[in-house]
């Protein structure tokens, strides 16, 4: 069936104010592996990511930069679309909160929300955290070392008092368990889901959707004074992309519910309890699956601006190389957890499993049949068991990698990825085709055919984590563009014998050690 082979994947959008940093990297490159993934699978995929511009932090950014708020939103929205590009990141679209499409979006939201019966006028008086643009009860708070109240977040609350409209949310908490229930995997990691199933039980209180102490927001249709609380605004990114209020378009209703938000642990709560609530009340399927990974710290540190610890993925970049930089990254801890960002153990990783491990298997398969067989790739002759355990195993990586990016377990797809190369590894030095040669070059050609085409298989399935460094590869196997893709995995795509093969080139130079 067509629509289940769509597939919508979205990335938070990022506040404007922030410099990007290796969190949100981070983000999108998981986004960006899922969704190459899902294509090279042969699926429709629309992958959407962009940011969020609206706001009292973005206010408040803007004015004390001295700039017009949409001026200010301009060059914070040029710089996360500028990280996409040198993250080398496929998504479909870009969206920005201040586009008149998405504004039309949200007041037709507010709108649905408002003809259901599920918003009413009263008046707020309680904590906000301009930081995390958050409402908390007080027994939520902490007092810091400076005697103010904190949010669990660490972010310092302020007290507010203002007309507001509410959404009735209390009245969502028993369909949100409901929603729950039958969609066992609609919060993952299990441990959130947890996390806010125990939530939702506690009880839900009406939340306050409208602002008036300040301007820069989506104004709320048919009261003057009142701009929509930017979670709510923020959160209808996700259905403005794909076309709404018009959701008989072919775009909605291809694409409509989201199989997928990426999203950190810190945002669990807005996207598995307001949004599905906000959507059900508004008439709309909520998202398929929420998944919240986890924080990154820096050398075991927290990251932060004051600590200058903050890493910018452009140093990255320039510093280990694209493709390294997105596949370490993945690499480094479960998908899910939190890690720390320690440049020793990314250097290693990067020598062990890129340079020596595929690089290194790539580069010595390549150089040797350059230069033992006049760059055309042998034939095979019979096939040993070695020969087919390796042939075999290579084949079964895109359903066994599947299951796993499936689930969002990126790690565990990469993991059966790299078994493959270490089995071609071990294949390469007890076959030892350097010493076939003078003894039996016909058996010398059938193993480097055997690696030539495990190799293929492996840069298919490398693709999405290293997607230049794998078409560099398939290039030098003379791998066509159009069978770059898993059905091409197994033997109805295999390497054809006595093809011309290019100069091979190495894919991932070894880094130097850093000093300690
Ligand atoms: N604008 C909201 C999201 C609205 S979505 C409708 C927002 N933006 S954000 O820019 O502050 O953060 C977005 C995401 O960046 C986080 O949820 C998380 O995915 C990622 N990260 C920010 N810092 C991070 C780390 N230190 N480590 C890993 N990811 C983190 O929240």
């Amino acid at each position: 069936m067509a629509e289940d082979r769509a597939y919508y994947i979205t990335t938070p959008i990022y506040y404007v104010n922030d410099k990007p940093h290796i969190g949100h990297a981070y983000t999108t490159i998981a986004c960006d592996v899922i969704a190459r993934f899902m294509r090279l699978d042969g699926r429709k995929v629309f992958f959407l990511t962009g940011t969020d511009e609206h706001g009292q932090k973005v206010e408040k950014s803007a004015q004390a930069a001295g700039r017009q708020p949409l001026e200010f939103c301009d060059a914070g929205s040029a710089n996360f679309k500028e990280l996409a590009k040198a993250l080398n990141i496929s998504n479909d679209d870009f969206i920005r909160t201040t586009e008149p499409r998405h504004i039309k979006s949200s007041q037709a939201i507010w709108k649905a929300l408002e003809a259901n019966g599920d918003i009413y006028l009263g008046s707020y008086a309680g904590w906000y955290a301009v930081r995390d643009e958050a409402f908390y009860a007080e027994d939520e708070l902490t007092r810091n070392a400076d005697g103010k109240f904190v949010a669990p977040s660490g972010a310092i609350v302020e007290w507010v008092e203002e007309p507001s409209y509410f959404f009735r949310l209390s009245a969502w908490a028993d369909r949100l368990l409901q929603f729950y229930e039958a969609n066992p995997d609609c919060i993952l990691p299990p441990a959130r889901r947890n996390e806010v199933l125990s939530f939702v039980r506690g009880g839900l209180k009406d939340l306050s959707i409208s602002r008036t102490s300040f301007t820069w927001g989506v104004p709320v249709p048919d009261a003057p004074g009142h701009i929509m609380y930017v979670w709510l605004d923020a959160l209808t990114n996700y259905i403005t992309a794909v076309g709404y209020p018009d959701t008989n378009s072919e775009k909605f209703k291809t694409f409509w519910p989201a199989d997928l938000h990426m999203v950190g642990k810190d945002i669990l709560r807005f996207h598995t309890v307001y949004w599905p609530a906000f959507l059900m009340a508004a008439g709309v399927a909520p998202p398929k699956r929420v998944f919240a990974h986890g924080w990154w710290t820096v050398e075991g540190r927290k990251m932060s601006k004051t600590d200058g610890n903050v890493i910018d993925p452009h140093d990255l970049i320039g510093t280990y190389g694209l493709d390294q930089t997105r596949y370490v990254l993945l690499r480094e801890f479960p998908f899910g957890n939190d890690g720390d960002f320690s440049r020793k153990s990314v250097v290693n990783r990067i020598n062990g499993e890129l340079a020596n491990g595929f690089g290194n298997l790539g580069q010595r398969t390549l150089s040797f049949i350059n230069k033992n067989c006049g760059g055309v790739l042998p034939a095979p002759g019979a096939r040993t068991e070695a020969d087919a355990a390796l042939l075999d195993q290579a084949y079964a990586l895109p359903e066994k990698m599947r299951t796993e990016m499936g689930l969002q377990a990126i790690h565990q797809a990469l993991q059966h990825w790299i078994d493959v190369v270490n089995a071609a590894n071990r294949y390469i030095d007890a076959e030892a085709p350097w010493a076939l040669r003078k003894t039996d070059p016909a058996r010398m050609g059938s193993v480097l055919w055997v690696l030539a085409e495990a190799i293929r298989c492996l840069a298919i399935a490398a693709h999405p984590f290293v997607p230049d460094a794998a078409d560099k590869l398939l290039d030098q196997l003379a791998v066509a563009a159009a069978a770059r893709n898993f059905a091409a995995i197994g033997p109805q795509g295999a390497l054809q014998p006595g093809v011309a093969l290019p100069a091979p080139a190495g894919i991932f130079p070894r880094l130097q050690e850093p000093a300690a």
